[in-house]
């Protein structure tokens, strides 16, 4: 059985097929690039970008794939959450495709699909339950998933993303963007403690904003003094990283304790980090049964689209209405 996979809902336009789990293409072109004089993702420039790379990243997937669409027997594609006019090109772009080759098509929540990623390409049985993490530019959230439609929320953030605080941090320090791949090069274990940042914690709730306030405070205070240099601005991304992460991770580990859950299943861009993936592996050697997402799909894309779609179809959601509308953040 091919799947198709479709994902526009942020800044990332990508199609992938697959014979059941199994990846055969996944292609993605990011608008990243014309984000960048702004410092985050501009949702009208997003959606311009869709529309006009879609047709493209279709035909590469084809191709890449050896699979045309007359062969393709399911279509997936993610329907919430996201940029409103960034999920109705991929959404409306399904629907033409379902009714043009005349195979149905299933609607997913995108923050779902970053939990099925680290089952692409593995034939073992998914054993639930376990308790998901999803850590990206749009999201920070941990679930209790009894199945891929019985998900719980137990704990979110109460403001900023993970992701979105690495980029606006970086923003302010003039590093760059996108500000999480950036930090991570940066980061420097023996800086953790060089500042004592602090994120809030409230149950498996987590806080941010209060983390960025302060490290945007801090540098105003060295400016001031004329010691902002690189350097410092490494100890102080280095403090700030080992911060918030190690919030997330002592958060996974309570809800873990707690809810006597072995399995710990984890994606989303900020799961890409080097620091997260090497601290989450000492745990597994703990006696968590870990699943993380590869770095190849740890970010947006389509083939854990697809690879969702896939597993829905045969839970019996069979074909979603023609009428589906595309949710929002
Ligand atoms: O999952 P994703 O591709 O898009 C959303 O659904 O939001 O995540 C993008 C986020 C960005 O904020 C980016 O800075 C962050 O993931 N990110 C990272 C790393 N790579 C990407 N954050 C920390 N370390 C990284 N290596
Ligand atoms: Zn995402």
């Amino acid at each position: 059985m091919y799947t198709l996979g479709i994902e526009t809902s942020c800044d990332e336009t990508s199609c992938a097929i697959l014979e059941k789990r199994k990846v055969l293409s996944n292609i993605t072109i990011s608008s990243l690039k014309e984000h960048k004089k702004y410092g985050g993702v501009v949702p009208e420039i997003a959606t311009r970008a869709h529309l006009k790379n879609i047709d493209k990243v279709l035909e590469l997937s084809q191709r890449k794939a050896g699979i045309l669409l007359k062969k393709i027997d399911l279509i997936s594609v993610t329907y919430k959450p996201g940029l409103f006019g960034a999920l109705v090109v991929g959404l409306n772009f399904a629907k033409a495709l379902s009714l043009a080759i005349n195979r149905p098509f299933v609607g997913v929540n995108h923050l779902h699909a970053h939990l099925f990623a680290p089952f692409l390409n593995q034939k073992r049985r998914i054993k639930f339950p376990f308790l998901g993490l999803v850590v990206s530019g749009g999201h920070t959230g941990i679930y209790r998933v009894d199945d891929f439609d019985k998900i719980k929320i137990l704990g979110q953030t109460r403001d900023d993303a993970c992701g979105e605080v690495f980029d606006k941090v970086a923003k302010a320090y003039g590093l760059g963007y996108p500000g999480g791949p950036i930090i991570d090069r940066l980061f420097k274990l023996k800086y953790k403690n060089d500042f004592r940042f602090k994120c809030g914690r409230i149950g498996f709730d987590f806080s941010f904003s209060g983390i960025k306030t302060a490290l945007i405070y801090k540098k105003m205070e060295m400016e001031k003094k004329g010691t902002f240099g690189l350097k410092v601005r490494q100890r102080l991304v280095s403090s700030f990283q080992y911060a918030a992460l190690e919030t997330i991770i002592a958060i996974v580990l309570d809800a873990k304790n707690k809810l006597k859950i072995k399995s710990v299943v984890c994606g989303g861009g900020v799961i890409a980090n080097e620091y997260l993936r090497k601290r989450l592996k000492e745990e597994k050697s703990k006696g968590i049964d870990l699943f993380i997402a590869p770095k190849e799909y740890s970010g947006d894309n389509a083939a854990m689209v697809a690879g969702l779609g896939f597993y829905l179809y045969n839970k019996g959601y069979q074909n979603s209405n023609i009428g589906l509308k595309a949710e929002a953040n």
